[in-house]
Order: structure tokens, then C-alpha cells, then sequence
């Protein structure tokens, strides 16, 4: 067992108080290998913004439990090393199981996600009861979800949405113990999360999808005012990145994510942790296929992964500075 603390880790914790009452949101983004986790540290220390360093299931076992660990314990160091010593949270992205949040808070998690939302709700009282039991054992906080977000997560999926119903969120919150509370008003994961033919365009001939909920939102908070919100499925689908790829021998079918300015809104509320995976993805491999279309003879992986690096720095800081608004607040 090794704890977060002797990694250099944070909890979640008092990120979220700070956050709610300087209204932000602290980024959350997934991470699987050395030149994403490289990114997310530089665009936080370049920004002086915290972070939730956040992996899924499939990340880890893409990764390996044990250099996980060590990454994380790298990537406190590495911002050390950068000048700029930014809380860094290691987040357990979507736990489905006791079993998982468990090890995961043996390899130096600080956070961990139990993800009950597609269980009848007493079941997802019941197993988010146990895993706070057990974190907060070891002052570990936990993210429990109510509502169902369509789209699909590693081999999950669903084909639409169930909103949170407000009126469980005080009952859950008080039953369960958990440290924040995800809910499903509207946003998806993945980079598919609506077809053209399901928005209207704006006076700019932009695709604009159908508004979040945002009255759901305000709902919860009327419910249980000043608790951490967490929205998932949070990517806005640059549609620059989407070009790039198709020009560059991709097909992307045609997709609209969230409007970063709803993204904005949101983070000036009681949503404190906004997740962002699927536009890293995208960035990442336009700028691959752009190297590889442009330089065919190419065959270092530097040369690729280095640019698909740089873009990926200057996605995240975007998202810090323009809409999270979590720069500076270290
Ligand atoms: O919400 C899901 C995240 O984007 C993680 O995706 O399970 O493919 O690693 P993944
Ligand atoms: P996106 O697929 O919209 O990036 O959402 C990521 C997410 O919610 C991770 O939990
Ligand atoms: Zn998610």
C-alpha cells in the first residue's frame, strides 16, 4: 500500500471548496501514456491552474497499475522541476466495481469514482456507501454519479440519456458520503455526442447542439447548495481537429460536441470539476496524421508524438484560461 500523500498528491478536497467559491472548475483530463501526462503538466504549470490527472479502467490497464503510480509521483516532480508546484490529483475515471476503487487507492490514488448510475438506485447507494467507507480511511474522496450520460465509456454503452432527478440528490448525498456528485444534463461521451441534423445554426452558420439542462442544474444546487458537481462528457469536438483528420486521410463522420460558452456557464455554478477526454484524442490525432501526410518518410516516434504533444498543451491551456477559468487560482 502506498499512500497519495507520499507521492505528492492531493485529494479533491479543498480544490473543490476553492473552486465553488472563486467560480471554476478544475479540469479533469485522461490520461494513458508519457507524452498526454507530459502535456497536462506543462499547461498547468504554464497557467499555474490544479489539476485532476484522471484514469479509466481501460487506461489502466493500457498503462500498467505500477507505472501509474510512478507517473503520478513523476508528474509532481516534473511540475516541481517546471517551477511551479500545482496541486495534482490522481483520479480513478468511471470505478465500477468496490474491488478497483479499492487497489486503485493501494497504487496512490487520491480520488476515486464510483460509478453506480446505471444500478437501481438502492444498489447505488449501497456499493457508494462502501467505497466512502473505505476511502475516507485513508482521506481518499469519492465521486459518485446519479443520472446516465449516453455515449458509450470503454465497452459501456447507452443510446440516451436519463437525467438526474433532483429530487434524489440530497437523499444520495446524505446516504452515501460521497466528497462530489456527477449529473447527467445533457452532455455525452465521446466525440459523436450529437448529429448535425439534431442542432440549428446560429447567426454565424455555426451548429449549435440542444442547450444542457441547465435547469436541472440549478435544481440540484437549491437541493444541496455549495456541493461539488462534476460533469462528465465535457469535450466541445473542435471542429478544426475534426477537419485536419479528415483532410489527412481520417472519416470522421460529421459530430458536434458541447458549446464552450455553456462549458463557461457551467463552471460558474456549483460545477467544480468539468471532464475533457475525447478533444485530446482528437487533437492528438490530427496532429499525427498531419506529420504522417505531410512527412511520409518520417518513422521517429518523436517526430510525431512530439507535435501531437504540443497540441495537446495548447488544447489544455485553452481549456484552462478560456473556459474552466481555473488559471492562477493555485
Ligand atoms: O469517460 C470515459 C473516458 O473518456 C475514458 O475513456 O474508457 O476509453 O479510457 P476510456
Ligand atoms: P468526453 O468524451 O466528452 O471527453 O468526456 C470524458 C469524460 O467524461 C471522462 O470521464
Ligand atoms: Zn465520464
Amino acid at each position: 500500500m502506498v499512500s497519495y500523500k507520499e507521492l505528492g498528491l492531493v485529494n479533491s478536497r479543498e480544490l473543490f471548496k476553492k473552486a465553488i467559491a472563486g467560480k471554476y472548475a478544475i479540469p479533469a483530463f485522461n490520461f494513458n501514456n508519457m507524452e498526454q501526462m507530459q502535456a497536462i503538466v506543462q499547461a498547468c504549470v504554464e497557467t499555474k491552474s490544479p489539476v485532476i490527472l484522471q484514469v479509466s479502467s481501460g487506461a489502466r490497464k493500457y498503462a500498467n497499475q505500477t507505472l501509474l503510480r510512478y507517473m503520478a509521483q513523476g508528474a509532481t516532480e516534473y511540475a516541481k522541476e517546471l517551477g511551479c508546484e500545482v496541486p495534482i490529483v490522481l483520479h480513478l475515471d468511471h470505478g465500477d466495481s468496490f474491488e478497483l476503487c479499492k487497489s486503485c487507492i493501494e497504487y496512490g490514488f487520491s480520488s476515486v469514482m464510483i460509478d453506480g448510475s446505471a444500478l437501481p438506485y438502492d444498489q447505488n447507494v449501497e456499493l457508494a456507501a462502501k467505497v466512502v467507507d473505505y476511502a475516507h480511511k485513508y482521506d481518499v474522496t469519492v465521486e459518485g454519479e446519479l443520472g446516465v450520460l449516453a455515449g458509450i465509456e470503454d465497452e459501456v454503452s447507452h443510446e440516451t440519456h436519463s437525467y438526474t432527478r433532483p429530487e434524489e440528490v440530497e437523499d444520495f448525498v446524505k446516504k452515501t458520503g460521497v466528497d462530489s456528485l456527477a449529473i447527467s444534463i445533457g452532455t455525452s461521451h465521446g466525440a459523436f455526442k450529437f448529429k448535425p441534423e439534431q442542432c440549428t445554426r446560429n447567426a454565424e452558420g455555426k451548429l449549435v447542439p440542444p442547450p444542457l439542462r441547465f435547469d436541472i442544474l440549478q435544481e440540484v444546487e437549491k437541493r444541496i447548495p455549495g456541493f461539488p458537481i462534476v460533469l462528465h462528457g465535457a469535450s466541445s469536438v473542435p471542429q478544426q481537429y475534426v477537419d485536419i483528420i479528415n483532410e489527412y486521410g481520417g472519416k470522421l463522420e460529421a459530430a458536434v460536441g458541447i458549446p464552450e460558452e455553456q462549458l463557461r456557464k457551467a463552471a460558474e455554478s456549483a460545477v467544480c470539476k468539468i471532464n475533457i477526454d475525447s478533444d485530446g484524442r482528437l487533437a492528438m490525432t490530427a496532429a499525427v496524421r498531419e506529420v504522417f501526410a505531410k512527412k511520409p518518410a518520417e518513422f521517429d516516434p518523436r517526430k510525431y508524438l512530439g507535435p501531437a504533444r504540443d497540441e495537446l498543451k495548447k488544447l489544455y491551456m485553452h481549456k484552462i484560461n478560456n473556459v474552466l477559468g481555473s488559471a492562477g487560482r493555485i
